[in-house]
């Protein structure tokens, strides 16, 4: 472990830190543009000069490993000097189009210039060399040649990461530039981190360019939604509409990538949205509040429960649902109801994507979960099966599980149950045939914690309150376990956490502080 000294601060590292890493580790920005965290060194941007005693030449910090007794200064006149002269060869040929340009408010060359240049360009505007703009190279990526600074984290991301070599240099010198192959477009999973990763406007996506300007968004840091790998993720959002998912560093889950289709789960949030609460009763349905919807939805549970026994009622719970509001629809099911049909379907039609990185074929993020909780898939299919022996008088549907098999073997199944309650995000075949329904918050509105398939337990925190009269699950499971007689004093995620951890084994000893970033795996060392 060296102790060196850095503007004339001492501090320990492990050994093989570099002198970037070390600074950025006690908060000394040192500029870089082609050190990536998750990429090997290139080298050759050449903006995290800094002095080193003892060498004669300065150094670039992102390839100078930290040394015993070593004296490094990033504040000098000479360093300042050699930043300002490379931002200003960077910028050379650049078109500075910033007001046109979608990176601006994010972009690398913005920032360190008001940072570290402030320059005067030496160089006439007619004699700057135009490269290719606005091109489409598949993916999810729009290239704008001439705002590329040839740092080449695209290029080395494609060759290290997705192994698929797409991108290259092309030409030398001043006509130096990045492109594809000719006829052969990104062909990958994962082509959103491109934008994430190249530090100018250079390469940018194609589903958020131009539809938000970035200091307009705030963000909340969550879960994907998309598959069971739970990737970590900032959500940015403007009022109560969701733009884009970015990746957060978990080196544990996702490193700091995300897959294009899981970065696309956002618009789930937005579009077609159950608002506010439904009663259908006699072929007409009314909008309720939420009193009379609770009311009524209990009211034909408990008179299901009175006629036919607790086996007459059921519930299928959703592996979307937090870890919170599957823990209360389980306690719902078994101690309130009593009933021994519940379960959870995990299963999604079609073949599903998966593949040996981050893409899982489960395309729910608690499936995990919802098992750790005694929901099975035998358990739905038993509950499918006393429905189609019109056994259930009463059900209650989390989510759109049922939902995704409608138009098959499931939906006429749907017309057997005289009462059916649905708690859901979207509009949908089940939305459409329930009795009840009852709006629920979508993972940007509430927050609670997700068990990934590794059993990594992990906290999503809300950006915005629910939309319209949506509510959190947790108040709508209370609230009708309440009106059952249940007699619940839990409020909120983190009461419901605090109570399943000291009941459930898996998640003993956890709270949402010891989860902290990173998160914990389930039954694992605290
Ligand atoms: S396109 Fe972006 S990431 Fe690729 S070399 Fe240019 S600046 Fe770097
Ligand atoms: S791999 Fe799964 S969790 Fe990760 S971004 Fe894709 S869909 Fe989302
Ligand atoms: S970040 Fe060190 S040379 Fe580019």
């Amino acid at each position: 472990m060296p102790t060196f000294l850095i503007n004339g601060v001492s501090t320990t590292v492990p050994e093989g830190t570099t002198i970037l890493e070390a600074a950025g580790q006690i908060g000394i920005e040192i500029p870089h543009y082609c050190y990536h965290p998750k990429l090997s060194i290139a080298g050759n941007c050449r903006m995290c000069l800094v002095e080193v005693e003892k060498f004669p030449k300065l150094q670039i910090s992102c390839n100078t490993v930290v040394t015993e007794g070593m004296v490094v200064r990033t504040d000098t006149e000479k360093v300042k000097k050699a930043v300002t002269g490379v931002l200003e060869l960077m910028l050379l040929h650049h078109p500075i189009d910033c007001p046109i340009c979608d990176q601006a408010g994010e972009c690398g060359l913005q920032n360190y210039y008001m940072k570290f240049g402030l320059h005067k360009s030496r160089y006439a505007l007619e004699d700057k060399v135009h490269k290719k703009k606005v091109q489409d190279i598949g993916g999810q990526i729009v290239l704008d040649a001439e705002r590329c600074i040839l740092c080449s984290r695209c290029v080395r991301f494609l060759r290290e990461v997705t192994g698929t070599c797409e991108m290259e240099f092309f030409s030398r010198g001043d006509h130096s530039e990045i492109s594809i192959f000719p006829g052969r477009p990104l062909r990958n999973d994962y082509t959103g981190n491109l934008a994430d990763i190249c530090p100018v406007g250079a390469l940018t996506n194609k589903d958020f360019r131009f539809k938000c300007r970035v200091w307009f968004l705030k963000s909340a840091d969550s879960i994907c939604p998309g598959c069971s790998n739970g990737c970590n993720i900032h959500a940015d959002f403007k009022g109560d509409i969701l733009y884009r998912f970015r990746p957060r560093r978990n080196d544990a889950v996702n490193q700091t990538w995300l897959c294009d289709f899981g970065r696309l789960e956002y618009k789930k949030a937005n579009e077609d949205r159950l608002l506010t609460p439904v009663i259908r009763e006699g072929g007409q349905s009314v909008a309720a509040d939420w009193d009379a919807a609770l009311f009524a939805t209990s009211l034909k549970f408990r008179e299901a429960v009175e006629a036919g026994g607790p086996e007459s009622v059921a519930v299928i719970a959703s592996p979307q649902s937090s870890n919170e509001e599957l823990f209360l629809v389980r306690k719902l099911a078994k101690e309130v109801l009593r009933t021994p049909n519940y379960g959870f379907s995990s299963r999604t039609p079609g073949r599903p994507a998966s593949d040996d990185f981050l893409i899982k074929a489960d395309k729910n993020p608690n499936s995990k979960g919802a098992m750790l909780f005694g929901f099975t898939e035998e358990g739905f299919d038993r509950t499918v099966r006393a429905i189609s022996e019109r056994k259930i008088r009463a059900l209650l549907v989390f989510g759109n599980v049922l939902a995704d098999f409608a138009e098959g073997e499931i939906g006429p199944l749907l017309s057997n149950v005289p009462f059916i309650a649905h708690v859901g995000t979207n509009n949908g075949a089940l939305s459409r045939a329930a009795h009840a329904v009852l709006p629920s918050a979508s993972f940007a509105e509430r927050g609670g914690t997700f068990t990934n398939f590794a059993g990594r337990v992990q906290r999503f925190r809300p950006g915005f309150p629910p939309r319209g009269k949506a509510r959190n699950d947790i108040g709508i499971v209370a609230g009708m376990a309440n009106l059952l007689g249940a007699g619940w004093t839990l409020a909120g995620e983190a009461s419901v956490f605090q109570a399943l951890s000291a009941s459930e084994a898996p998640f003993s000893g956890m709270s949402y502080e010891s989860l902290g970033d990173p998160g914990q795996v389930a039954g694992g060392p605290k």
